[in-house]
């Protein structure tokens, strides 16, 4: 198993590119199951959780083809030949849920493995269910797999979901493009890759208003054309490499950054004491001298503070002046990165979803091991401001959202290498 060596190295300085999002990627790709005709992203990032969603579609007897060194790819769900998605498939990867909705609308039954457990938390599907359910399906669990069918097609209907689960909300404004009749949202989530997703399926030719708010109303049309989409930027990539220089010191500017997809975030830089700047190539970030100031962080569904961001912004926090108390909201247990940031010095309490961080002089370098996939990322950030070699194992976890991370750093000063296991 590879790990990644860090040692700290003082200012950073430079550009970093940021890729197409994983997360709007993730749910895009379903998409071509909506279609006869053909569907091409592009701006797509080259990530393992891509070729897992890539491998399931396949499965399913969709062609995807990967062009121009993997950022564009050429879909095609003309000759579906299966409707299951396999647990060897969906337990790698929890968004392989995402061709629930797709399928069901499409070929009128679909049978997807539940995804099963997951370090940061339960994560179960009540309120894809509940979409789906109220838009007519009738699904039943047998075996560890949802069996799904609507053998009349699916109809229209008010879903007003307890929560605004992303997830939820794509499967089910996917579903009802193909639907009879009017569908309403209420309560939707209202993330940037949602209103990807609407973008790209209006491109198909689907009748969606109101993604990016609280309530989506999407009009069932008969069938769905093909269309070619650029995926959005990522902006948890993106607020993780705005860490690097606020964490490390210096100044990067992350080339095709936008203010707007990580404003809340953006702000609680400014309040610890980081200049972020538009520029216009994308956002630069500066740091330059100066103690970071301890702030208060609650993560929230869209607008509020991401939750994708919560580990790497601690490790920023573990080396302000004072006390910062951040408090995880959606998942239960997504503090697994603080007993490791702990090893290199850190002072953490953790109680529940709250989280006391102590600002440290210095934090120390030490090996560390990755749990999830912004708990990696998190604990390379630490290793950038550390004294002395931090090695962080595990890094598979690492790759399921981040390409290049090593080369990306290196680009800007920061001594980081892959040492392949
Ligand atoms: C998406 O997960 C992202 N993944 C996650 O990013 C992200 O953390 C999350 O949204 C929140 O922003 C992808 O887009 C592939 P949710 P998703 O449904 O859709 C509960 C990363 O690091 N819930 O909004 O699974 C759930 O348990 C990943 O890139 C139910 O109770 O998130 C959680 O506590 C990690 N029942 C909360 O809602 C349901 O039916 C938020 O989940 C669905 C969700």
């Amino acid at each position: 198993m590879d790990s990644i060596l860090v040692t700290g190295n003082g200012p950073l300085s430079g550009q970093i590119p940021i890729a197409g999002a994983k997360n709007a990627c993730l749910t895009l790709m379903p998409a071509t199951l909506l279609s006869e005709e053909p569907l091409t992203l592009t701006n797509a990032p080259r990530l393992s959780d891509i070729r897992t969603m890539t491998a399931l579609l396949q499965s399913l007897g969709a062609e995807v083809t990967s062009l121009q060194n993997g950022q564009v790819l050429a879909m095609s769900s003309h000759d579906l030949n299966n409707h299951v998605a396999d647990y060897d498939i969906v337990r790698k990867m929890r968004a392989s849920n995402l061709v629930l909705g797709p399928m069901l609308a499409r070929l009128g039954h679909a049978v997807v493995s539940l995804p099963g457990g997951c370090a940061i938390g339960a994560r179960p599907m009540d309120l894809h269910i509940h979409g789906l359910e109220a838009l007519g399906a009738e699904i039943e669990l047998r075996d560890g797999y949802l069996h799904a069918k609507a053998p009349r097609g699916l109809k229209g209907a008010v879903v007003d979901f307890s929560f605004a689960s992303v997830g939820a909300t794509e499967n089910v404004m996917m579903a009802a493009t193909l639907a009879k009749g009017t569908t309403v949202l209420k309560n939707a989530a209202r993330e940037p890759e949602i209103v990807d997703l609407a973008t790209c399926l209006r491109k198909m030719g689907a009748r969606i208003e109101g993604d990016g708010t609280s309530v989506i109303t999407i009009e069932g049309v008969d069938r769905l054309n093909g269309a070619t989409h650029p995926v959005v930027t990522d902006r948890i990539e993106l607020g993780t490499y705005m860490l690097a220089p606020a964490i490390a010191g210096g100044e990067v500017e992350c080339l095709g950054g936008r203010l707007d997809l990580v404003a809340s975030f953006a702000a609680k830089l400014e309040q610890a004491g980081v200049t972020v700047t538009e520029t216009g190539q994308g956002l630069k970030v500066t740091r330059k001298g100066g103690p970071i100031r301890a702030v208060d962080v609650t993560t929230e569904p869209f607008p509020g503070f991401p939750t994708d961001l919560q580990a790497q912004m601690m490790a920023l926090l573990a080396t302000a002046e004072g006390t910062s108390v951040l408090e995880e909201r959606i998942f239960e247990n997504r503090f697994m990165h603080a007993p490791e940031l702990m090893r290199m010095g850190a002072r953490i309490d953790v109680q529940g979803g709250t989280a006391r961080v102590t600002g440290v002089e210095q934090l120390k370098g030490a090996p560390v091991m990755a749990t999830d996939l912004r708990a990696s990322v998190s604990l390379i950030l630490a290793g950038l401001a550390a004294e002395g070699e931090t090695v962080v194992s595990r890094v598979y976890h690492l790759d399921r959202g981040y390409e290049h991370v090593e080369t990306k750093l290196q680009a800007v000063g920061a001594k980081i290498e892959r040492i392949r296991g």
